[in-house]
């Protein structure tokens, strides 16, 4: 039986991904009544970390994402710094990202269902709505631009909730794979003309990308696409993909219509407001599929990933957890701005006793299936956190978020 590594206060458990930034890990963690839980952590690569600047501005970004609190928005915990490792913990969404609906859909050759679309972009469009009408304290707003929606970035919870993820870090990443050719293809796909272009952003770029999802839905195949790097910047800033009905001639007229308004190169004739999109394929969404919810999505993702669902559960109990060091949980170089009772103070590393174990140990796994943000809001005794040094803290420049 694997053994689980311990980083900060979180257990490592299976990964989920990897890739030029960063690993992604399953983990679990405690709380002092005895329930576990299970986070996400995207535990940063070693070549990143000798960049200061880097670093510095991954927390800044981290900062403002661990603000946005809504329901469509994977939570951010900690920015932590432990055992000489940088990770984030963040909500684990547990379900499957939109790539890996695509993919699915690639090997049955059959796109994904108008419904299912309109109802991973309206949930999408909800959260994006709700991070650019962000504010700080003070009232200002913050002018946050996702910057990276794409198909990796949408989580669909296996309850049929669609999370978007990865705020800010788009922002600091791209900085830094720009001057590496390649790494920043993958990324050009979504992005808008404007942004493409390299010019100064707002929210409505996100719209943009997401009607690039959207569009990618619905035919399986990406609204701009070239083999070489620069032909695909050009393609993406011309903003002229083949148009959807003649991809897709079944696929609703309506919703082609909110396709191709989310994707006008021109951000004046483009929707103006994530809440805008969201309404309007909710309107859509009442006219072609009355009665259509949450479960009706779950319940889709459940048949498509039967097989994975199961062995994914079977793979985290798999794990056995040996001693935890409760002084090992770091520094959160993000504590600052989430106040006093934020949800990182509740977990910690150490296993409940055998007691605890036997009244509440043998219901995590009902409870690793529930969504998360619930399971974090169940009452827990707080944690002291004391940390050995000062969190590093950076000022936020407004105006930076401006920028491209
Ligand atoms: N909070 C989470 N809960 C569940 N799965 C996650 C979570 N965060 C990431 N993942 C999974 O890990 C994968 C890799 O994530 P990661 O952000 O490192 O790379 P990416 O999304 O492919 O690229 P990028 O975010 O840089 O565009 C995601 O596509 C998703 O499937
Ligand atoms: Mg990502």
């Amino acid at each position: 039986m694997p053994h689980a590594q311990q980083l900060g206060r979180y257990h490592l458990l299976d990964r989920i991904a990897y890739g030029g930034m960063a690993e992604i890990y399953r983990a679990k963690t405690f709380d002092r009544t005895g329930h576990s839980h299970v986070v996400a952590v995207k535990r940063l690569l070693g070549h990143l970390i000798e960049d200061q600047s880097f670093l510095e501005m991954l927390v800044d970004e981290a900062k403002i994402s661990a603000q946005l609190l809504h329901p469509n928005i994977a939570r951010v915990y900690e920015f932590c710094h432990a055992g000489g490792e940088y990770f984030i913990a963040m909500e684990y969404v547990d379900g499957k990202d939109v790539r890996a609906l695509l993919e699915r859909g690639r090997q049955a050759s059959q796109p994904l269902a108008p419904e299912h679309v309109a109802w991973i972009a309206m949930e999408a469009a909800q959260a994006l709505h709700s991070a650019h009408i962000q504010q700080d304290r003070l009232g200002q707003a913050l002018h946050i631009v996702h910057r990276d929606v794409s198909p990796s970035n949408l989580l669909c919870s296996y309850q049929g909730v669609v999370k978007l993820c990865d705020f800010g870090i788009a922002k600091a990443t791209l900085t830094r794979v720009q001057t590496k050719t390649g790494v920043i293809k993958g990324k050009v796909k979504y992005m808008s003309p404007e942004q493409a272009m390299g010019r100064r952003l707002d929210h409505r770029s996100d719209l943009f990308s997401l009607g690039s999802v959207m569009y990618e839905m619905l035919t399986l195949r990406p609204p701009f696409q070239a083999s070489a790097e620069v032909e695909l910047i050009f393609a993406v800033r011309d903003a002229r993909p083949r148009p959807l009905h003649e991809l897709v001639p079944n696929v609703p007229p309506e919703l082609v219509a909110i396709v191709d308004r989310a994707m006008v190169r021109s951000r004046t004739a483009r929707y103006q407001s994530g809440e805008q999109l969201s309404l309007d394929l909710r309107i859509f969404l009442d006219r072609y599929a009355p009665g259509y919810r949450r479960t009706h999505f779950s319940h889709f993702l459940r048949r498509t990933f039967a097989p994975e669902i199961e062995r994914e559960l079977r793979q985290l109990e798999e794990f056995v957890i040996s001693e935890a060091r409760e002084a090992e949980v770091g520094v959160n170089l993000i504590a600052d701005v989430l106040g006093q009772d934020a949800e990182f103070t509740q977990f910690t590393p150490l296993a409940p006793t055998p007691s605890q174990q036997s009244s509440a140990y043998t219901g995590e796994f009902q409870g690793a299936r529930l969504e998360p943000h619930r399971l974090h809001r169940e009452p827990t005794a707080i944690i002291v956190n004391t940390p050995t040094a000062t969190p590093s803290v950076i000022p936020l420049d407004e105006d930076d978020l401006e920028e491209n």
